[in-house]
């Protein structure tokens, strides 16, 4: 059993991790500012401390007594953070400075961050394993492959240990129910289908159908939010059993192109889903695959969520 400070446990990632470490038995506390994380995310038999990662005496003070920090505070759309750099700078990279100088200041060892593929950029390569060039194109996937360098030097100058976990595309909710909380605003695929099949949009723009895949449409690397969520607590157990430093990716390894998803909800609920076609959104690369070996041979790790239609399901 390990003390864990989730910062962002309020989020839609972080309380799927919540709920994962409390079924491993572990005692949780959750840090969140409540700026994007929602209250009907927290189960109540959590601390739960709200303040903002750029407040390093609350860092400092709720980092007191924890063995153990998850860290999924951030800011995460790309669009924005091509805008407005300063904010992903301030939020993300002096943020997470903060916790690492807090939990030098505590003495707390161990770290789980969430990374994301986007550190890959435009890969050359469509199956992605962690040897590939990191060369972000987009100021959201810099400021999260800085933050794994700094974890570098605080692992060589401080001893503290961390697991950065590359995920790719985050997608589902806790298939029992127990997490209630939407996305609010939500940016990516299957929300906005979703939001059509609601009717709160009219349509899907698919955003180009001239790719060199299999329809014509993008292939990205669907991975459930609970199947995430089981690998920060593996994570988090290795590393206090004393696995090295590492950067894992986190993905099913198969590919779902854009159609197949809107054609996965069309079977699932049973309607159509009204697209129209428009042209390539700058930045997206063709197709873009985990390879997760890494993860399964370190972690002992194994996605539960393979069939597009169950996550599906899970999503609404
Ligand atoms: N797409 C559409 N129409 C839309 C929205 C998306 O056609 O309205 C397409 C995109 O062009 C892309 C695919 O659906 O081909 C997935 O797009 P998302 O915006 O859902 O996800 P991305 O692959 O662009 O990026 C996501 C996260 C990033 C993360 C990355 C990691 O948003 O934060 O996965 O692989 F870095």
């Amino acid at each position: 059993m390990a003390k864990v400070l989730v910062i962002g446990g309020a989020g839609y990632i972080g309380s799927h991790v919540v709920k994962a470490l409390m079924k491993g038995g572990h005692e949780v506390c959750v840090y969140d500012n409540l700026s994007t994380g929602q209250e009907v995310n927290l189960f109540k038999q959590n601390r739960f401390i709200k303040a903002d990662i750029l407040d390093y005496e609350a860092l400092v003070k709720a980092m007191q007594g924890q063995d153990a920090v998850i860290h999924l505070a951030a800011k995460k759309a790309v669009g924005e953070s091509m805008e407005n750099p300063m904010k992903y700078s301030t939020n993300n990279i002096t943020g997470s400075l903060n916790i690492l100088n807090a939990m030098v200041e505590a003495g707390t060892k161990y770290m789980v961050f969430s990374s994301s593929a986007a550190v890959y950029g435009m890969p050359k390569v469509e199956v992605i394993d962690e040897s590939v060039p990191t060369e972000p194109i987009n100021y959201y996937g810099f400021t999260k492959l800085e933050i794994e360098k700094f974890m570098q030097w605080y692992d060589r100058l401080k001893g503290i240990k961390f697991v950065a976990l590359r995920y790719f595309n985050a997608v589902g909710y806790d298939e029992d129910g127990e997490i209630r909380g939407r996305e609010v605003n939500p940016q990516n695929l299957l929300p906005i289908i979703m939001e059509v099949y609601e009717g709160k949009r009219d349509k899907l723009k698919i955003f180009g159908n001239d790719y060199p895949t299999r329809d014509g449409t993008c292939i990205r690397d669907y991975i459930h939010v609970s199947d995430l969520a089981s690998a920060h607590v593996l994570a988090l157990e290795k590393l206090m059993s004393g696995m090295a430093s590492q950067s894992l990716n986190l993905g099913t390894e198969k590919g779902t192109s854009v159609k197949e998803m809107v054609e996965a909800v069309e079977k699932v609920k049973g309607c159509k889903i009204p697209v129209e076609y428009a042209p390539r959104r700058a930045g997206d690369p063709a197709a873009l695959i985990a390879s997760a070996k890494k993860a399964r041979e370190l972690l002992g790790w194994k996605p539960e969520f393979t069939d597009i239609c169950r996550i599906v399901k899970t999503q609404a």
